[in-house]
């Protein structure tokens, strides 16, 4: 019988990796909490609606990569494609969106992507929102929050800021009318790719990759010099506090996003550790999406970190410590002293609760069971056989010294090896 096989985009991690992202998310959690974030659960599945009120007709995720089914004649339902919608609709659902909120989200992701190295079906997102914190202050602390995690993982010099602004609504269509008049231009030049987003979503020829398309984007009109006052204020602010601050960044004109719900600042880090998934964190400001899902406006601004990209560029860094073996491992031998191993375990731990103790539970000789404690790279091998039990006595031996193995009377091994 054939064995049956994950769906294609759907990873595994496995029990030698799972370290890595636990220390990830360890990471950067403790920083975000650090900031004054709270944590924020919402479901995996939403109405499809939701979704398409928010994140754009056009865009790739809505027209293409959504995972949604319908059961028993029920409306549409949805995989979530990301995390920024859920949360608004949890805060809005609440009570919670007419006050200041700082929430951050850990969770998978879907989208019908076709998977390649960092792109993936399903995938994992930390992200952070804000609510009510109209002022662009905000935008500069995210900015801060994200550096502070590039630094505390080592890959700080790995990453790079570029950011733009949309600017409002007005500024948009203004500047899409000029895009198209542009790009019209050059119409016969353009692939078929562009020409359909030439008439859907003309903004999102600004990301392609074409090498002739990239030419004629040189000379296209900028976003930047259609901004009003009050946006290029906004900006003007944020270039100014990341100047002080030193933190590194490029304006990138053509930023525009992949998703609609996006005004003046929209910001990504990029890396060029991951290939062709090179972002690493994107976000922005989106003041209208709380009112397009039913909601008052309600200013608000997020980032999501993509965990695995992350995970693998800390692993192309070499930048992961090697798994961490067991600081103590036990080999017992006859019953009772596989039973008081578990005694002797909990006391250790109840000293020393980051300890890790392992008990070798296989019916082994104790020569195989220490060359199991060798495999596993223990600091320290505890023998505990019924003999030495009855006279009241353990043996230390020291895995990485070469210090012969010492004998001790069973009553001190807590104070020896927690002192
Ligand atoms: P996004 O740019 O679609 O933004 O995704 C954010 C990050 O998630 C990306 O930069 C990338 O690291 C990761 N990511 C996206 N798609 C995939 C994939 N198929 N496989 C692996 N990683 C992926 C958002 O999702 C917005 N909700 C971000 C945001 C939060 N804006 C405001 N608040």
């Amino acid at each position: 019988m054939n064995t049956i096989q994950s769906i294609k985009g759907f990873n595994d991690v496995l029990p030698l990796e799972s370290y890595k992202f636990q220390y990830v998310e360890k990471t950067i959690t403790n920083i975000i909490n650090s900031f004054g974030f709270l944590e924020i659960r919402t479901p995996i599945v939403e109405k499809t609606e939701l979704f398409q009120r928010s994140i754009g007709d056009q865009t790739d995720i809505i027209t293409k990569e959504m995972y949604s089914f319908i059961r028993n004649g029920e409306k549409s339902f949805t995989l979530r494609p990301e995390g920024t919608v859920g949360v608004a609709r949890a805060i809005l659902q609440n009570g919670l969106s007419g006050n200041k909120q700082k929430v951050w989200y850990n969770g998978y992701m879907f989208r019908a992507e076709n998977p390649q190295k960092g792109r993936y079906r399903q995938f994992q997102q930390i992200g952070v929102e804000a609510y009510n914190l109209e002022s662009t202050k905000m935008e500069l602390e995210l900015l801060v929050v994200a550096s502070n995690i590039w630094k505390a993982l080592g890959i700080d010099q790995s990453v790079s800021l570029e950011i733009n602004s949309l600017g409002n609504a007005q500024t948009r269509i203004e500047y899409k009318k000029s895009l198209v008049e542009y790009f019209n231009l050059y119409k016969d030049k353009l692939d078929a790719d562009s020409l359909i987003r030439l008439e859907k979503n003309p903004l999102r020829i600004l990301d392609s990759k074409n090498e002739g398309i990239q030419d004629i984007l040189k000379n296209a009109p900028k976003i930047l010099d259609f901004l009003d006052n009050e946006s290029l204020e906004k900006f003007n602010f944020i270039i100014k506090g990341l100047d002080y601050l030193k933190i590194p960044y490029t304006v990138n004109p053509r930023l525009v996003r992949g998703l609609d719900y996006y005004n003046d600042f929209v910001f990504e880090f990029i890396t060029s550790n991951t290939g062709a998934q090179n972002t690493l964190c994107a976000g922005g400001r989106y003041d209208t999406l709380v009112e397009q899902i039913g909601g008052k406006k309600t200013p608000a601004v997020g980032f999501a970190i993509g965990i695995e990209r992350l995970v693998l560029i800390l692993d192309e860094l070499e930048l992961f410590e090697d798994k961490k073996s067991n600081d103590i491992y036990i080999c017992t031998l006859g019953s009772t002293a596989y039973f008081e191993a578990f005694k002797l375990r909990e006391e250790l731990i109840s000293k020393n609760p980051s300890l890790s103790i392992f008990i070798n539970n296989e019916d082994l000789s104790l020569k195989n069971q220490l060359k199991k404690a060798n495999k596993e790279g223990s600091d320290i091998c505890l023998i505990l056989g019924d003999n030495e039990l009855a006279e009241n006595k353990i043996v230390i031996k020291y895995m990485k010294l070469t210090t012969e193995q010492e004998t001790v009377p069973f009553s001190e091994i807590i104070s020896r090896l927690t002192a």
